[in-house]
């Protein structure tokens, strides 16, 4: 559903951005664009370096060698709380919800973070707005650890939302889901691009959902962007085929 075409200034970039654990290139020399408005996608076999790569991009680990910009900004060694104010936010692979609070308490913690800084959109004003946009106002009043771990899913969402960000980084926010979920999650953040017009990089390995929803997807591979182009030239690349044993690319490209 490539409905729109990237035509916005270049939010964030990455210049051949290495990350090192010891000998292990988690990270090879991957540079990318990602401009106001779009919605990209990365893919990639288990440990190919996506989450190292998002760690990156927020400033969580700093790159081995390679160069970060937001908006020109260089900013490369910065630690995440000035990703944050430059309007990065992100959700974790493993959702980091404060579990005895409430889920308008957990929201109203990201409200915190954003302070009086940026002006919000309508949409983002409150606790009590941000869970109408995840679907959560029902829940509001629960304890997060009562809440489904899908719904936890939401809540981080919802917490990254609180931040009034510019780009969102969501890393696996479908995992574990059905197949149900995981189409509406797909819509509830297709429309967070739409209705907020935030710029989404989204991680995920339903590759299948994914590849329908974003107008780019990137391939990582061992560490290094192996293809980076609409869906529907990306399951044709020989050598991402090849990355996923061609199985799920032939049904994805079929
Ligand atoms: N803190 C760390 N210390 C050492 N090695 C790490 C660390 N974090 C990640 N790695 C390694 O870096 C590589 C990339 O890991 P990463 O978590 O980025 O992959 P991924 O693409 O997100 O995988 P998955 O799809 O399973 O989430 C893996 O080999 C992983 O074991
Ligand atoms: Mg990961």
């Amino acid at each position: 559903m490539a409905e729109r075409q990237p035509e916005g200034a270049v939010l964030l970039e990455a210049r051949a951005v290495t990350v090192r654990f010891g000998g292990l290139t988690a990270v090879d020399e991957v540079s990318a664009q990602f401009r106001a408005g779009e919605l990209v996608g990365i893919i990639g076999p288990n440990g190919a370096g996506k989450t190292t790569f998002f760690n990156a991009l927020s400033g969580v680990t700093p790159p081995t060698s390679g160069e970060l910009l937001v908006e020109g900004a260089k900013m490369t060694g910065a630690r995440p709380d000035r990703y944050a104010r430059r309007g990065v936010a992100r959700t974790f692979q493993t959702p980091r919800v404060f579990a005895e609070l409430s889920v308008a308490a957990n929201v109203d913690f990201g409200l915190q973070f954003a302070g009086r800084r940026r002006e919000a959109p309508r949409l983002l004003k409150d606790a009590a707005s941000i869970l109408d946009v995840i679907g959560l106002a029902p829940q509001a009043a629960l304890p997060a650890a009562a809440i489904t771990p899908s719904q936890q899913r939401l809540l981080e969402i919802g917490m990254a939302l609180a931040t009034r960000p510019k780009l969102l980084l969501l890393d696996e926010v479908a995992a574990g889901l059905t197949e149900s979920e995981v189409e509406s999650t797909a819509r509830l953040i297709r429309g967070l691009r739409g209705d907020l017009g935030l710029t989404v990089i989204w991680i995920e390995h339903a590759v299948t959902t994914l590849m329908r929803y974003v107008e780019r997807v990137l391939v990582l591979h061992q560490g290094r962007k192996i293809a980076d182009g609409p869906p529907a030239e990306v399951v044709r690349n020989a050598e991402v085929v090849e990355a996923y044993l061609g199985d799920e690319m032939a049904e994805v490209a079929a």
